[in-house]
């Protein structure tokens, strides 16, 4: 376990959850964002207005502080500094019921959570992970840093050198539990993509609400790509100009299935064949990769 962990891991463990919290836990790039505005809109009866406020203010990121890029930036709102910089203590400030976001296997997830004492929800939620390279890499390069090519950071990924991996041990560690534990539910970026509504519906039950289709047309269009990629709720244009960047920056980058067909070699895709294969093997999750 890193040193810099540590501390904030021991302390997430004994994190006092509520029975009302709902968790949105993935790897990073599979859809994280798009999934928790999904879950905050169906939670909060459809509140557009609500929905104004700031993504992260809504549905904080409990994280390692100074992990996520955000902490780079001095001069942000003090609320998010103090979300970035000491994230529990920020959401025990939280008024009930919390949403929160974590990139964390379930195994690191706080003990009340793991050993069910609590009513608390996840929705987990994957994507392809030659799609989740690819998206991936682009953050690296954009928000941390990252100066190698796409090659390199393929075998970064595969070889589990990238912040959250190994990749196949988070999502099944969801994945493992979502027939035997009620509290979760396991969502694909790809099913989102190819019927919005059906997986609206699905999350909507999981989270005791229910809908008519038409008001489940317009969650749909809020929250598709072209919608998001507007909405200053979720853009966090304040701070990607903070660190040099714009709102054409943002995580709402192609938002598609197969991007990996123009960005990988047929080598590459060999090798991310036989890792998935390896990895997967008989566990019952697989993907699509074609649109
Ligand atoms: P791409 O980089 O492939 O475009 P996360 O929120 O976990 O960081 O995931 C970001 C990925 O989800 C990005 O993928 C982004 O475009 C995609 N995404 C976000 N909102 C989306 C939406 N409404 N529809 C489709 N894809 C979306």
């Amino acid at each position: 376990m890193p040193d810099h962990y540590r501390e904030f891991g021991e302390s997430l463990l004994d994190f006092e959850v509520r029975d009302d919290d709902v968790w949105v836990c993935s790897f990073p790039k599979t859809g994280t964002t798009w999934t928790q505005e999904m879950v905050w809109c169906i939670a909060n009866d459809l509140d557009y207005e609500g929905a104004r406020v700031s993504l992260d203010l809504r549905f904080p990121f409990v994280d390692v502080p100074g992990i996520f890029y955000h902490s780079k930036v001095d001069r942000i709102k003090s609320d998010l500094a103090m979300l970035t910089h000491e994230p529990l203590t920020f959401l025990e400030g939280c008024d009930s019921p919390r949403f929160i976001k974590s990139h964390l296997p379930f195994e690191l997830l706080p003990l009340k959570l793991q050993k069910r004492q609590s009513k608390a929800k996840i929705v987990a939620v994957t994507r392809n992970p030659r799609d989740t390279c690819v998206s991936y890499f682009h953050h690296c390069k954009l928000y941390e840093g990252y100066t190698g090519d796409f090659e390199d950071f393929c075998k970064l990924f595969l070889n589990d050198a990238v912040t959250y991996a190994p990749f196949d041990r988070n999502v099944l560690s969801y994945w493992n539990r979502k027939d035997t534990d009620p509290s979760i539910i396991f969502v694909k970026y790809e099913d989102m993509k190819k019927d919005l509504p059906s997986v609206i519906k699905r999350v909507s039950a999981f989270l005791g609400k229910e809908y008519t289709d038409s008001e489940i047309g317009v969650l749909a269009e809020h929250l598709s790509f072209e919608s998001m990629k507007r909405n200053p709720a979720v853009v966090r244009e304040e701070i990607l100009q903070e660190v040099g960047l714009t709102a054409d920056d943002s995580v709402f980058r192609e938002g598609k299935i197969g991007g990996w067909k123009k960005a990988m070699t047929a080598e590459m895709v060999k090798e991310f064949e036989a890792w998935t294969a390896s990895r997967f093997l008989s566990t019952g999750l697989d993907w699509e990769y074609d649109p």
